[in-house]
This record gives structure tokens, sequence and C-alpha cells, in this order.
């Protein structure tokens, strides 16, 4: 008889119990795209098995109508998926992810508080829940998310730990276009003039990451000399950029330990998220 007092001896007797396979999982909402893509082939890589899921998730959306607007390409998404090796994919329908009468939903932890969390009430709570299901049932061993959903990547790791899942998780670089915009489903609703501008989103967080690298350690020069910039370009709203700390997505007051700029902007109804890592300066 073995006696395990941790959960991770736990997993790890399970782990050599089962001599089991490697799932790799790579959750989306479908409407595949090169930042998907890249999701699709480090999972392939790294893992025996791979599951992709496409299930366009509507306890997230703030705004039924997005929820409805949302691109579904299943035919396309398929193929991208086969491309790539995926072994399965999993496209459950919304009545058996939420059957009449459902009522539990994940409480996400402090890593949901700031930054989206403010402006999108209820969004993580939708994404951890929906996570957690696909979680029970995939069973994966290692899940795969974009570090262009910062904020996403730390309520998933937070909840993975806190609720004791036997999970990796991985953290993917945003992929961008040539001109450095993000991938996102969103740009298409961009104008062409405004795809012309919205460079200037990642544009502006590179040059800020250079003045931290150059030495500036306060967060609200970088913010200002952000916010200038992007204050002259046409159509460009801010919705906030702030500088938190990697780990926890807490508010920093100097730039001494590993964090992240991140931000919100709006053109017209087109709203655009994306985030740079940044180190604090050497002495
Ligand atoms: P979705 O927006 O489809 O994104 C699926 C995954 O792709 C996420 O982990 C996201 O961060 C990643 N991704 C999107 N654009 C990317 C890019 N340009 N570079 C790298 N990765 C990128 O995020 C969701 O779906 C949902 O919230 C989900 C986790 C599936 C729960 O419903």
């Amino acid at each position: 008889m073995i006696v395990i007092t941790a959960p991770e001896q736990m997993h790890e007797w399970l782990h050599s119990y089962r001599g089991g396979k490697s799932i790799g999982f790579v959750p989306t909402m479908g409407a595949l795209h090169a930042g998907h893509e890249v999701l699709l082939q480090q999972a392939q890589q790294e893992n025996d098995i791979t599951v992709l899921s496409i299930f366009v998730n509507p306890t997230q959306f703030n705004v039924q109508s997005d929820f409805e607007a949302y691109p579904r390409t299943t035919e396309r998404d398929l193929r991208i998926a086969e491309h790539h090796g995926v072994d399965v994919v999993y496209m459950p329908e919304t009545d058996r992810m939420y059957p009449e009468g459902w009522r539990i939903f994940i409480e996400p932890g402090t890593a949901a508080d700031p930054l989206e969390g403010l402006g999108r009430p209820g969004h993580f709570r939708g994404v951890a829940t929906i996570v957690t299901k696909l979680f029970n049932t995939v069973q994966p061993t290692h899940a795969y998310f974009g570090k262009k959903d910062y904020q996403q990547l730390a309520v998933i790791r937070q909840m993975v730990s806190e609720l004791n899942f036997d999970i990796s998780v991985i953290g993917v670089e945003t992929v961008r276009h040539d001109d450095g915009l993000a991938m996102s489903s969103r740009n298409v609703r961009l104008s062409d003039v405004q795809r012309s501008t919205a460079p200037v989103v990642y544009q502006a967080l590179v040059s800020a990451k250079n003045l931290v690298d150059a030495g500036e350690t306060s967060p609200d020069v970088v913010i200002n000399t952000m916010t200038s910039r992007l204050a002259a370009a046409d159509g460009c709203r801010i919705e906030y950029i702030e500088i938190v700390r990697q780990t926890d997505l807490q508010m920093i007051s100097a730039i001494n330990c590993p964090s992240v700029i991140c931000i919100a902007v709006w053109f017209d109804e087109v709203r655009l998220i994306d985030n740079i890592e940044i180190q604090p300066p050497q002495r």
C-alpha cells in the first residue's frame, strides 16, 4: 500500500501507474488562424496525441449579439486541424455543455480581477467554467494557451494550481502579422484605414519595452509615453494601459520584477488587446 500526502505526488504516481501517453490539448472557439495553428503545431510536436476543441462558449460573452456574431467556419477549421495532424477534434453542442438547469460556475481567482476583468464582468468566470469542463472531459496532460490573451493564461494557471488539475499549462508566444499587429479573429472587422493604423499598438509596446531596457523603472512614465503616441494615432481610443507583475497580474509601483505591459484599445466598435513582457532594467 502506498500513502501519498501531496497532490503532485499523487499525480506522479498516477502517471507511472497509467504508463500513459501524453495528450496535448488546444482549446479554441474556432475561426482558426495562424495564432491557433502555432498552438496546434507545438502540441503536436510535444505530445503523443493532440486534441483540439472548438466551442463558442456563450458564458464568456458579455453581449449576446457578440456571441451570435462570432465567426463559425467549421469546414475550414477541420481542414486546418487535419493539416496539423490533430488526432481528435472535440466539438460539443451548446446544450450538452450547458443543459437546462445547469448551475455550477467556477469562480476565478485574483488574476481575473484587474485589466479585462474590470471592463468585462463575468468573462473569466465563463472562461474558467468552460475550461474546467473541457479539461474534465478531454483529460489532457498538457494544455496550450496563447500569450496574446495574457490574463486568460494567468487565470488558467492560477486555477490549475489551486484546483490541483494534473495538467501542465504551456504559454505560447503571440503570432503577429508582418507589420506587428497580433493575429486575431477581430482584425477582419477593421476598415482598411484602421487596419493600416492598428500596428501602432505593437509599435507603442515595443518602444515602451525599449524605454524599460534603457533604464526606466516608473510605470507612469512608460504609460504616459505610450498614451501620447497612441493619442496621435487616428481613430485609436485607449481603454487601458497597465503594467502588472507577470505572476499574478497585480499592479506595481516600480518596474523591479518580471512584468507585462497590457493594453486594450478601440477602433470604433472593434476592441483589440495586446501585451509585451518586460524585465526590470539591469543595474
Ligand atoms: P480563442 O479566442 O479561439 O483562442 C484560442 C487560443 O488561441 C487561446 O489560447 C488564445 O490565446 C490563442 N491565440 C489567439 N490568437 C493568438 C495569437 N495571435 N498568437 C498566439 N495565440 C493566440 O481564448 C479562447 O478562444 C477561449 O477563451 C477559450 C480558452 C477557448 C475558452 O472558451
